[in-house]
């Protein structure tokens, strides 16, 4: 019997009917049990470093939906908390990150040092693999060295992003060199997940978006193509998620040139360009409108099934195109659900 998880099927390049289901950000606040679990942490932060707690929210959403993959409990900006700068969320602002003006602030610990602080989520990790059941994918997870570089420059999320995009005109090397930092400490992090279990690896380029053309193929390929190229190196052979959020256009060249293995679309990905752009075969993962699932009803029923036979021929894994909200109904979930797996 094949009990190999139909989510690596797919990213292996097999189409696989119905597609296997996973929804980004499946792990937090819209489950009460979440809520209830996060009332017990002193921060969020560790909550991280807690693999009893971090464990357990990643395994929440698998109880409850029997979602096909779990993906690991943890945060992208993990990684700038281990090399040194201060990492915190505030309720209602969301992260706030030490500031740096060079890439010698990041220089401090070295990269294979921060992965090995890490180490309380790969204990994470192991405590999920050993839960899981056969058939249900680990999904081990990064943010790209864009996305993180970019919140260790901003500052935080919530800005319009120019001093990020005018370190890229006016700074490339500096920014070349924080990139490069980050992306050599991510291997390490990665590879360590795949270690300890972890079944496929996922990298959220949340930041993508709206970059002008040379500028994306800067900051976002070429950085993307030497993590996966050094991953690799390191002998990593799990399939891996490229997630470049807001690519539009730039997709096909993304996928062509940086080597992952299949690509997460974002919600305004449209399927017609997606199967002309991209070659056949070629696995995607997405893209229902997290805000569609909030609103639920008819045409909740005929995106899903939109999305699905827009993707019959290809290897396809349904997913949201953004992370789930905290305000989605349990009820909406459960309706995609039984519309993938029942029709
Ligand atoms: O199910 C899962 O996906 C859980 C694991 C996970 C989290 N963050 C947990 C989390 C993953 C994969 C992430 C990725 C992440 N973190 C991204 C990339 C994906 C995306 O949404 O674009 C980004 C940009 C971050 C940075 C980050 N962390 C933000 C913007 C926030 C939200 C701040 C807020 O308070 O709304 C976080 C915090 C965070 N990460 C929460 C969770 C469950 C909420 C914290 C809480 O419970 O209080």
């Amino acid at each position: 019997m094949n009990t190999k998880p139909k989510l690596i099927q797919v990213l292996e390049g097999q189409v696989v009917a119905p597609p296997p289901v996973w929804m980004m950000r499946q792990a937090g606040r819209h489950l009460p049990e979440y809520l209830e679990l996060r009332a017990r942490a002193k921060n969020f932060l560790d909550f991280c470093y807690t693999p009893s707690m971090a464990a357990e929210a990643t395994l929440q959403p698998v109880r409850r939906y029997g979602m096909d993959a779990a993906i690991l409990f943890a945060d992208i900006l993990l990684i700038l908390d281990t090399v040194g700068l201060s990492v915190r969320f505030e309720k209602g602002v969301g992260p706030i990150v030490q500031q740096i003006d060079t890439a010698a602030d990041l220089a401090k610990v070295t990269p294979q040092k921060a992965a090995d602080r890490l180490s309380p989520v790969y204990e994470t990790v192991a405590r999920v693999k050993a839960a899981l059941p056969d058939d249900t994918a680990l999904i081990g997870f990064a943010g790209s060295p864009w996305t993180v570089g970019l919140y260790a420059i901003e500052g935080r999320g919530k800005t319009d992003k120019s001093l990020a995009w005018r370190w890229a005109h006016g700074k490339p090397d500096e920014l070349a060199n924080v990139l490069d930092l980050i992306s050599e400490a991510t291997a390490h992090y990665m590879a360590a997940q795949v270690e300890a279990g972890a079944d496929a690896l996922m990298l959220f380029d949340s930041w993508a978006e709206g970059l002008p053309n040379n500028i994306f193929r800067e900051v976002i390929i070429a950085p993307t193509k030497k993590l996966v190229a050094r991953l690799r190196e390191m002998g990593v052979t799990v399939p891996i998620i490229g997630f470049p959020r807001g690519a539009s256009a730039m997709l096909p060249e993304y996928v062509q040139e940086t080597g992952i293995t299949a690509v997460g679309l974002d919600t305004a990905a449209v399927p017609a360009f997606v199967n002309a752009a991209l070659p056949a075969g070629f696995p995607v993962q997405g893209h229902l409108d997290p805000l569609l699932l909030i609103e639920g009803g008819q045409r909740l029923d005929d995106r899903v099934r939109e999305l699905i036979s827009a993707y019959e021929g290809r290897p396809h894994v349904f997913n949201l195109g953004h992370g789930i909200r905290p305000e989605t109904p349990i009820a909406h979930v459960e309706r995609v659900l039984e519309i993938i797996r029942k029709g």
